[in-house]
């Protein structure tokens, strides 16, 4: 049987693979090569995108639309000079492909974007996040206490009530803080008049005693466990245990996706959920087998709960399980014959509830489960429409990461997902619920890039405090201040790059230099005195892009181009050498003058470089400095062309806050924005065909002021996500 479901999956697999690829086609003509086999979007998207735009618009190398001299001269200028960092690497076929695309394609007439097209048909395996939330809300049993259990149980609660006693401060002292009477204060939560702290501990026994106005030493009178304080009197004692196995009854599950393959990222597209690279290889389907072998053992007994009737009832319950947990794992109805084949597995088992373990594993191993579709179904004019069952996925993994709940599956069986007013309720409500505060943290440190920072090496003899807690500490900064700013803040895309306060546990406060922060977690404060705004100034982003033991003006510059204005640069010509080794008698700058100065480097390093040494004043770890060596720090930056390469503008700056101002106020940064939240949301880069939908999207984000939450509704409004071609 397991064989037969790895090769299904994998055979499915290939079948999908053919989904969405529009061929080109050409005639055979003079001399020219058949090029019928190739994309010619596809080979343009991956050799000249780059350099002269998504849509020809242009970039490093001019603009290709309305081309007008003839075809031949196109394949010439191709096969001899481009791309121009590579030349050999697009001839004949390719050269002939890409050019009748272009000159296709890129004519001001098919860009006027009269109508916004359809998006692309396609199916989208569930990344690791999603599968992972999924199992969490398609088995009820295993509760949302179980799922964060491996630092819940770390978590001590002190808790102490001074029974209308007047205090002005409660401590906790104990063996894990050196005994401090005034390290960890207790917050007096004034609904019930007791002090509180909850504090994440090591595993094993710990002693501690609560200090009350910073003077009396008392044990906790709500806690029974003593031990001899030495003193005359006794410590309470509290035990941090979490090596317990999961026992499978109470319905714990470890992160089944641990060692699910990383989802592939091709170039240009930041985040896990790219639908073309999501296929199911054979690691992946024997991955797949095994966490539904580990979640059906997980459940234990609690599976029975699953069947809505008493499975001695025979067939008939067998069919109505296969019926209401197939629609949730399939999240739309299973057809007759799966309700049937199904069933049969739940009989087919030694006891009924052997078969229930059986048709589950093989619910969770099917394509229907590992797939999200968004296919659609045929409309009159040769395009397709999302059906219902796919809006609610859609909407929930869009927003949540996870399948959907009982009221979207209902809105899908009651036809409630066709008209603006309906998309919109449902989205609002989605984003109302504290599960998009997740996504948008997810999609906050992938469009950033600052998750690779887990496993960047830092030299240990300059940064020997880089250890994992700081890292995590400085990726919580960003996921938690991308996520205020959405949801408790303006909500809008300027505070994201110009805000003047940040979020730092004492950790990372101190790795700033800011005065302040207790130890009870996140605290906000402000910025401005140490130079930082939004995000540009948070560590995580300023060590992901630096190496191990000095800053990298280009790794800052290119990730402003790409990822805050979406402006692409081809990769390096293979000559292009390596970093400069450090020197302290010359500065950063000085060490990189060459790229500016040589005219094979120039063409690209003129965007890149001026606007990363403004970062200069801060190391590979994201601290604040004044000396590059032995030298004094010049962060004089220059963001050149920031509304499109080739416009020959000037915007200098010399600290981040007006960097921050300089893309807060940019046209070019806030339409970056929609399109990486598009890219997000959509699961594909954005080619020719989306352009006008992103257009008009951008439009209704800057009439909004930038407004980050209309923007994820208005996404889903759009006709290029409800009908596809
Ligand atoms: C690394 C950047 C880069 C890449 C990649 C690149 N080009 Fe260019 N391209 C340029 C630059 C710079 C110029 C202008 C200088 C020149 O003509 O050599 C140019 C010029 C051209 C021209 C001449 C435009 C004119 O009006 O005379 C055409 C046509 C062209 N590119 C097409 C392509 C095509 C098609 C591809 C993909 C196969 C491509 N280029 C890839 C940078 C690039
Ligand atoms: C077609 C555009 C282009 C040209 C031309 C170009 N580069 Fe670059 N260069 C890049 C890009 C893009 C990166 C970033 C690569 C990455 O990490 O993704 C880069 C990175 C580098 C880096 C690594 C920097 C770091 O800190 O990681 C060095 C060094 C470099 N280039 C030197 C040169 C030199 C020297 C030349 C001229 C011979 C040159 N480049 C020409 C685009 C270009």
């Amino acid at each position: 049987l397991e064989g037969q479901w790895r090769l299904g999956i994998l055979l499915f697999s290939s079948a999908l693979a053919a989904v969405g690829c529009a061929k080109g086609t050409a005639d055979e003509d003079g001399g020219r090569p058949d090029v019928s086999h190739l994309d010619g979007a596809a080979l343009y998207a991956s050799h000249c995108a780059a350099c002269h735009g998504e849509v020809g618009e242009g970039g490093v190398g001019p603009t290709l639309i309305d081309w007008d001299r003839d075809e031949d001269t196109l394949i010439d200028i191709v096969e001899v000079r481009m791309p121009t960092t590579n030349p050999t690497a697009c001839d004949e076929a390719c050269a002939t492909a890409v050019a009748r695309y272009v000159i296709a394609a890129f004519t001001s007439e098919a860009l006027a974007c009269d109508e916004v097209q359809p998006g692309a048909r396609q199916l989208r395996l569930l990344t690791r996040r999603e599968y992972r939330n999924t199992i969490f809300d398609l088995f009820p049993s295993f509760s949302s206490d179980a799922t964060g259990s491996a630092d819940d149980c770390r978590t001590a609660h002190f808790r102490y009530d001074p029974r209308g006693r007047a205090l002005s401060s409660v401590h906790v002292a104990g063996s894990f803080n050196e005994w401090s009477s005034s390290a960890w204060p207790m917050r007096l939560d004034p609904s019930t008049g007791a002090f509180t702290l909850e504090r994440e501990l090591g595993e094993g026994t710990h002693q501690y005693k609560f200090v009350l106005d910073g003077s009396e030493w008392i044990a906790d009178p709500d806690n029974a466990d003593g031990a001899d304080d030495g003193f005359g009197s006794y410590n309470s004692v509290i035990t941090i245990a979490c090596d317990a196995a999961p026992d499978p009854s109470t319905g714990a599950l470890a992160d089944p996706t641990t060692s699910f393959p990383v989802e592939t990222r091709p170039d240009g597209f930041p985040f896990d959920d790219h639908a073309a690279s999501g296929r199911v290889t054979a690691v992946h389907a024997d991955e797949q087998i095994r966490a539904a072998e580990r979640i059906v053992s997980a459940l234990g007994d609690d599976i029975e709960d699953l069947a809505p009737c008493d499975l001695a009832e025979g067939a008939s319950c067998a069919e109505e399980f296969a019926r209401t947990f197939g629609e949730r794992a399939f999240r739309r109805p299973p057809t007759d014959a799966e309700i049937a084949r199904y069933g049969a597995l739940v009989l087919a088992g030694d006891s009924p509830i052997d078969g229930m373990r059986v048709a589950v594993r093989a619910f969770l191993v099917s394509p229907h489960f590992l797939y999200r579709s968004e296919t659609g179904e045929p409309l009159e004019d040769g395009s397709f429409a999302l059906t219902g069952w796919e809006i609610a996925s859609a909407l929930s993994y869009g927003l949540w990461g996870s399948m959907p709940d009982e009221a979207l599956f209902a809105a899908a069986r009651d036809g409630a997902l066709s008209s603006d007013e309906d998309l919109e309720r449902e989205a609002r409500r989605l984003l109302d619920d504290s599960r998009a505060r997740v996504t948008i943290r997810a999609f906050a440190v992938q469009w950033l890039g600052v998750e690779a920072i887990s496993d960047q090496p830092k030299s240990a003899v300059l940064f020997p405090d880089a250890d994992d807690a700081l890292r995590e500490a400085m990726l919580e900064e960003t996921a938690s201040f991308v996520a205020h700013v959405v949801f408790d803040g303006s909500g809008r895309y300027d505070e994201l790059v110009s805000a003047d306060y940040t979020f730092a546990d004492a950790r990372l406060a101190a790795h700033y230099g800011l005065d302040g922060v207790g130890e009870e977690g996140n605290q906000r404060v402000t910025t401005a005195e140490v130079r930082r705004a939004g995000v540009l100034g948070h560590a995580a982003l300023l060590a992901r892009y630096a190496h191990s033991d000095q800053s990298s003006p280009i790794q800052r510059g290119i990730f402003v181009r790409r990822r805050l204005l979406c402006q692409e640069f081809a990769a390096p010509p293979p000559d292009a050498g390596g970093v400069p080794d450090v020197d302290p008698s010359a500065t950063t700058r000085e060490r990189f003058a060459q790229h500016t100065e040589r005219e094979a480097c120039a063409s690209c390093h003129r965007y890149i470089d001026d606007l990363g040494f403004g970062f200069e004043s801060f190391d590979a770890l994201g601290r604040y400095r004044t000396m590059d060596g032995d030298l004094p720090v010049d962060s004089r930056g220059n963001l050149n062309d920031v509304e499109g390469l080739g416009t020959n503008t000037d915007a200098p700056f010399s600290t981040l806050p007006e960097l921050g101002r300089i893309l807060a106020e940019s046209d070019a940064a806030e339409a970056c924005f929609v399109r990486q939240y598009v890219r997000f949301q959509r699961g594909a880069r954005e080619g020719a065909a989306e352009r006008c939908g992103i257009d008009a999207l951008t439009k209704r984000f800057h009439d909004s002021g930038g407004d980050i939450r209309s923007l994820i509704v208005e996404s889903y409004l759009s006709p290029a996500f409800r009908r596809r071609r």
